[in-house]
């Protein structure tokens, strides 16, 4: 409670001097006195906005942040029954996925609060490839094998493709956790080709357009709220280098490079460098010419260059995470990768949590 308090106050605090406002010391004695009343406190709509944003602006991780301020916010407090969570993710997904111009968004429920269940979603993120143990091997993302089988479990059953959409699966409570399957037309997916290589087509390789996470705490002035999906637009390195290329995913890396005629056989061909950069250039091309906002690891590099330059300029220091900030190609054309960054997390931010299955 002590620390609620305290929390409380340092949020609402920065929330009244960032936004030139008056009234700090008013709004704190009434937060006081719910806290006092009820064990929690009721963010305004407005604070929830910007401890949103500031959530973004905070996460150390992300080379995105410059258009922190762009995110925007639906208050989804008032959702209580699975369907009203579930029918909120499918507006989600519609905003953000825009035709193709993605919008940031964050969509956050009821938090974590004194008498009433929680609401979890299960998905790590609202749009994400099943995956199968068959055989020896695995069909699909070898990310998603628990949840998939959990999915199963609840009775959902996909086709057995590599690119199977997973179900929305929330529970609220003690309630048994409800799904819906995704509707195919809220979705948009690229299908990958290469400006040169005609044969990259034959691979059959895909990729959703909006990466929505879903299994992230949103933390605010020391209120949780367990459920937030939240999204931003691809880099495409995070499809290229990692999604489609790490050996524990889709490990496309010999595949391609065989295509390419590479001998795979030697390390000193640098056959995995030329394969990804050619994957990369599919994913960025093939986004492109549908329409689908993507950022190439350059840009999105300059991008988070004036993101420092603008915190410097309103006096704020910039945390980050360099380890996860450089791009995972080429990070040395990137000036990321030629200086240090404070690892301090603030306490308004994203964190992991726990499965809750
Ligand atoms: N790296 C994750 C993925 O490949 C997505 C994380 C969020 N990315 C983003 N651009 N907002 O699915």
């Amino acid at each position: 409670m002590k620390e609620l308090v305290s929390e409380a106050k340092a949020f609402i605090e920065q929330f009244y001097i960032e936004n030139d406002k008056t009234g700090a010391g008013m709004r704190l004695r009434e937060i006081q006195e719910e806290i006092a009343e009820t064990g929690t406190y009721t963010h305004t709509k407005e604070e929830l906005v910007f401890g949103a944003k500031l959530a973004w602006r905070n996460s150390n991780r992300c080379i995105g942040r410059l258009f922190w301020n762009s995110l925007n916010v639906f208050d989804e407090r008032d959702a209580s029954t699975g369907d009203e969570v579930l029918d909120a993710l499918e507006r989600h997904l519609a905003y953000a996925s825009n035709e193709g111009r993605i919008r940031p968004a964050i969509t956050v429920f009821r938090p974590s609060q004194p008498g009433e269940p929680d609401i979890r979603i299960w998905n790590h993120q609202l749009l994400r490839y099943a995956g199968y143990k068959v055989g020896g091997g695995v069909m699909g993302d070898p990310h998603s094998i628990d949840f998939t089988e959990k999915c199963e479990a609840l009775g959902w059953e996909g086709e057995k493709t590599d690119f199977d959409l997973l179900p929305f699966v929330v529970k609220i409570g003690e309630d048994s956790p409800q799904w819906r399957p995704i509707r195919k037309d809220l979705v948009l997916e690229v299908d990958l080709r290469h400006p040169e290589y005609e044969w990259f087509t034959d691979l059959g390789l895909k990729w959703y357009g909006v990466p929505v996470i879903s299994d992230m705490e949103l933390k605010v002035g020391g209120i949780s709220y367990k459920a937030a999906p939240f999204n931003g637009w691809y880099m495409e390195t995070e499809i290229g280098a990692r999604n489609l290329a790490d050996v524990e995913r889709y490990n496309l890396l010999p595949k391609v490079a065989s295509c390419m005629g590479l001998d795979t056989t030697r390390a000193i061909t640098l056959w995995k460098d030329k394969a990804l950069v050619e994957l990369n250039i599919a994913v960025l091309h093939s986004f492109k010419e549908d329409g689908v906002s993507i950022v190439d690891h350059h840009t999105a590099a300059q991008q988070f260059r004036l993101y420092e330059e603008n915190e410097k300029s309103a006096g704020r220091e910039v945390t980050g995470d360099w380890a996860w900030l450089i791009p995972p190609v080429s990070p040395a054309a990137t000036h990321i990768f030629h200086k240090a960054y404070d690892n301090t997390w603030k306490s308004t931010n994203y964190f992991y949590q726990d499965k809750p299955y």
